[in-house]
C-alpha cells in the first residue's frame, strides 16, 4: 500500500484528525488490479478488478503528448469506455484507475491508485468483421464486394469513419474460399472492397473476408466475416443428399409393387366375374 508523502498538513483539510482518516484510508484502500483494454475498431473499453464497496474509481488517461484526461469519475462500476479520450490513436496510452472516496479528497491528495498496461489503439484494436454487401458467381467468377467496418469517430460532417479512413494503405483484406463440401482453403488479397476470382463454374464455393494489417506484429488478422456459400451448381443430389434418392426409391418400388398386386389381383376377378354370371343363367 501506498503511504502518502510527508507528515505536513495538506491545505484543505479542516483539522488534523481528517487527515489523519485520509492517510489511513490511502493505506488501506483496494487498488485496481488484471487491468485490461479491449478494443474493436477503435472502440475502447478499459475493465479492471476488484469491485468497489465503499468507494469509488476515477479513471485516468495519460498520453505521451497530450493532457492527462479524467474519465468515469467517480465510478462504482469497474469498466470504462475511454474512446473518446483516445482520439490520437498514433499515440501511446496509459490509464491510472483511481480508487477515491470523493471528488474533494482529491483534488487535494493524490489517491492510491494502478497502472495499466501500455495501449497504442492504431497498433492494437481489433479489426472487425467485414459485412459482405454482395456476392455473384457467374460462369468461373466468383465476386465479393464487402463494407469497411466504421470506427466510433466522426468527420467533422459528422460521418462515420471506417477503419480504411484511418489506416489508409495499412489496410488490406483477404478472401478465404473453398469449393463446397471440401477442406482445402485458398485466399486472395485486396486492397479495395472487392474481389474477383477465377473459379471451377461448375462447383459451389463458400468464403469468409477478414481484415488485416500486414505491417503489426500482433493482431495481424482481424475478426472473420460471416461464412456464405454460392448455390449455382447446385444439382438436386447436392442439396438434398442420397438420403432424400433412396427415400423415393423405395416409395417407387412400393408403388410398383402395388400396382403389379392391384393388377393380378383384377386379372383374377375378371376371370372369375364372367363364370359368375353365367350361374343365374343355368339356374333359369
Ligand atoms: C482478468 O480480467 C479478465 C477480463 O476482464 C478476466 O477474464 C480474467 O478472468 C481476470 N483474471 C483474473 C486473474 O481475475
Ligand atoms: C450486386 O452485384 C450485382 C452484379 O455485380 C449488381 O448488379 C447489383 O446491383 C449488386 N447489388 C447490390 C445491392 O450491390
Ligand atoms: C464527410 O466527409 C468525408 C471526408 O471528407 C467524406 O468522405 C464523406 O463522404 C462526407 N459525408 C457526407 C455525408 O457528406
Ligand atoms: C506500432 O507499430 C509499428 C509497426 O509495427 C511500429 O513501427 C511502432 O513502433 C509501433 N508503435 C508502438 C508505440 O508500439
Amino acid at each position: 500500500a501506498r503511504v502518502p508523502r510527508g507528515p505536513r498538513l495538506p491545505p484543505g483539510y479542516a483539522s488534523v484528525p481528517e487527515w489523519w482518516w485520509w492517510w489511513w484510508w490511502s493505506a488501506c484502500v483496494p487498488k485496481g488490479f488484471n487491468i485490461t483494454w479491449s478494443s474493436i475498431n477503435f472502440k475502447t473499453i478499459l475493465r479492471w478488478q476488484p469491485k468497489p464497496s465503499d468507494y469509488f474509481y476515477t479513471v485516468e488517461i495519460h498520453g505521451q503528448t497530450s493532457d492527462t484526461q479524467k474519465k468515469c469519475i467517480l465510478t462504482a462500476e469497474t469498466e470504462c469506455d475511454v474512446t473518446d479520450v483516445l482520439r490520437n490513436v498514433r499515440e501511446t496510452y496509459t490509464a491510472h484507475i483511481l480508487s477515491v472516496t470523493s471528488l474533494r479528497m482529491d483534488n487535494f491528495e493524490e489517491p492510491p491508485f494502478a497502472v495499466s498496461e501500455k495501449f497504442t489503439p492504431y497498433n492494437q484494436t481489433i479489426l472487425g468483421k467485414p459485412e459482405i454487401q454482395n456476392y455473384t458467381q457467374k460462369d468461373s467468377e466468383l465476386n465479393v464486394v464487402f463494407k469497411d467496418p466504421l470506427t466510433p469517430y466522426t468527420f467533422p460532417n459528422g460521418s462515420f469513419q471506417s477503419i480504411r479512413d484511418i489506416f489508409k494503405h495499412d489496410l488490406q483484406y483477404k478472401l478465404y474460399y473453398w469449393k463446397d463440401q471440401s477442406s482445402g482453403k485458398k485466399d486472395a488479397i485486396t486492397k479495395s472492397h472487392k474481389f474477383e476470382i477465377n473459379v471451377d463454374s461448375t462447383k459451389n464455393y463458400c468464403f469468409y473476408v477478414q481484415g488485416i494489417i500486414p505491417s503489426r506484429r500482433e493482431n495481424r488478422g482481424g475478426q472473420e466475416s460471416v461464412v456464405l456459400c454460392t448455390s449455382v451448381g447446385r444439382s438436386i443430389l447436392d442439396e438434398y443428399g442420397a438420403e432424400v434418392f433412396i427415400i423415393i426409391a423405395v416409395i417407387a418400388i412400393a408403388i410398383i409393387t402395388l400396382a403389379v398386386v392391384l393388377s393380378v389381383i383384377l386379372c383374377k376377378r375378371k376371370k372369375a366375374k364372367p363364370a359368375r354370371e353365367k350361374e343365374p343363367l343355368n339356374g333359369v
